[in-house]
């Protein structure tokens, strides 16, 4: 059967999370690309709800700035005081008012729930016309966790948490995952009756499946197939697991979708990113943000890349990019640092030890060594010489260059911008260009060379260069006898 689109979701993410010892409010910790809440809001989504309603309370400001720029989307309702999970949805029902039909709740900090779950639990709750379903999990270690009593016969009586239950329920397996589905006219009813007489004082959700029980209602539990899904963050340890299984998850979809990952172990991408076909990334590599990598492309080892995106059949090696565009065929690294707006053209290279920055460099053209190009333009099939420098900085404002088509600009140029250098132009090896040079000629600026014939053995005598120097003459004056001659005063 097709599952009924929820009248709302509510999440609820008004708790401190204490035990994540953090300045960072629990549900904005960050695995896989997204905060803990948004991947729980993203399974949401999924569901297609009339409305997404995300509880909030501690550390209010820092979500709700999270929260309105990321998921623009969701209601957030403020839970002031926090007096319970019942107390929660209340105060959400009391801040929205009514509403009829399904009313799916969850948490902020279950980052691995999938919507297929969900999906299964609302089917059951629509199959089976339940007041209440509660999706439970069997675990191996209960402890924590509100247990699912049930009877004889496995009907759902109740959940009692953990510090309100008897030594034979605390031996119970199957947990409550905190995620529900309700009638929305029947919780808001139950919720009034709801009191604060548990170990804990507060409002308690779970009691509402004993109400709606006592009252005739059908009350029913769906298992989750994986008791990991259900699992929360709670502290640091349980975000790394959570990180990890997630990850592992994105790595298996981008291998059944044709993409080799060398080492699933030091992989790590996030849910956002992007790959072909044959596709291949090396060990010890992360892809973040929103990230592409085309058909073919190789990346890594070792590499870092953000926002970034690879052409096909590119080569991207030992390499952090940040908001670059790779063009396909091109070839990166190793060790290139690519900061934002970099865009290398089809099979342009940027080598060893060569940082860019907002830069656009042509295809077929190379930036193969030691240099640091930033606010430039290349044209193509230009080669920029080792040690090359594009100064683009004069100590208050930044300048571009433009360099045109098949240019050559020899080693160790200092390209001072504002700058331009024309189409099939040269520059000499060492110079400092700080003027304009048309297309096709050759800028040389630079000191001219002067030897000083005789200088090491005149004033650095007895050293083991004079030494040397003594010898090379000796030997230019005696060709060929290959006997070591003596003296042979310099000039
Ligand atoms: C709750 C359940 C327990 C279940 C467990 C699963 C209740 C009474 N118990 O226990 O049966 O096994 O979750 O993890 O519901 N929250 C608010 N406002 C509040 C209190 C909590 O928004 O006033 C939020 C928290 O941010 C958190 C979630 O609700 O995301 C659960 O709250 P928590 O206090 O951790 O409940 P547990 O004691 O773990
Ligand atoms: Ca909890």
């Amino acid at each position: 059967m097709s599952v009924p689109r929820p009248a709302a979701v509510i999440v609820l993410a008004a708790g401190e999370g204490t035990r994540m010892k953090s300045k960072t409010p629990k549900v904005l910790h960050e695995i896989s690309g997204r905060a803990l809440v948004d991947h729980m809001l993203t399974a949401a989504r999924a569901l297609g709800p009339e409305r997404l309603i995300v509880v909030i309370g501690h550390a209010r400001e820092q979500v709700e700035g999270h929260l309105s720029a990321v998921s623009p989307d969701a209601r957030l309702v403020v839970q002031e005081k926090r007096n319970g999970t019942g107390h929660a949805v209340r105060t959400v029902l009391e801040a929205v008012g009514p509403i009829d039909g399904t009313v799916l709740v969850t948490y902020g900090d279950t980052p691995l729930l999938r919507a297929e779950t969900l999906r299964g639990l609302l089917e059951r709750h629509a199959e089976d016309g339940n007041a209440v379903t509660v999706l439970t999990a069997v675990v191996p270690d209960p402890a924590g966790y509100g247990r699912i009593v049930r009877d004889d016969a496995g009907a759902v009586l109740e959940i009692v948490e953990e510090k309100d239950a008897t030594p034979e329920q605390r031996a119970i397996a199957e947990m409550n995952s905190g995620v529900y589905a309700f009638d929305g006219a029947l919780l808001a009813r139950a919720l009034r009756r709801v009191g604060a007489a548990n170990a804990q004082g507060e409002e308690y959700l779970t009691d509402v499946l004993a109400i709606l029980r006592e009252d005739g209602h059908r009350v029913g539990a769906h298992v989750a197939a994986d008791h990991v899904e259900v699992e929360g963050v709670n502290d640091r340890v349980q975000l790394s697991f959570a990180r990890r299984v997630l990850n592992d998850r994105i790595l298996r979809d981008h291998m059944r979708a044709g993409v080799t990952v060398v080492d699933p172990a030091t992989t790590w991408i996030d849910v956002d990113v992007t790959m072909e076909p044959d596709a291949v990334v090396h060990p010890g590599t992360q892809l973040k943000g929103v990230t592409r990598v085309g058909a073919g492309a190789e990346v890594g080892p070792h590499s870092t890349l953000t926002d970034t995106v690879v052409g096909e059949e590119a080569v991207v090696r030992n390499t952090v990019g940040e908001g670059a565009e790779i063009g396909p065929g091109a070839t990166v690294g190793p060790f290139a640092y690519l900061r934002p707006g970099t865009v290398l053209g089809r099979k342009g290279k940027i080598g060893a030890y060569v940082e860019t920055k907002n830069a656009t460099i042509g295809e077929g053209s190379k930036v193969p060594h030691l240099t640091y190009v930033g606010d430039a333009t290349i044209g193509e099939g230009s080669n920029i010489g080792a040690a090359s420098v594009f100064v683009n900085y004069d100590g208050v404002s930044k300048h571009r260059t433009v360099v045109g088509d098949h240019v050559r600009v020899g080693s160790d140029t200092m390209l001072v911008a504002p700058v331009t250098i024309g189409d099939g132009a040269y520059t000499a090896a060492g110079s400092v260009i700080t003027n304009d040079v048309p297309p096709g000629a050759m800028a040389v600026a630079r000191g001219r060379q002067r030897n000083i014939e005789g200088w090491v053995v005149r004033r650095r005598a007895g050293s083991s260069s004079a030494e040397a120097a003594e010898r090379a003459a000796a030997d230019r004056d005696d060709p060929g006898d290959g006997v070591r001659a003596d003296g042979g005063a310099p000039r």
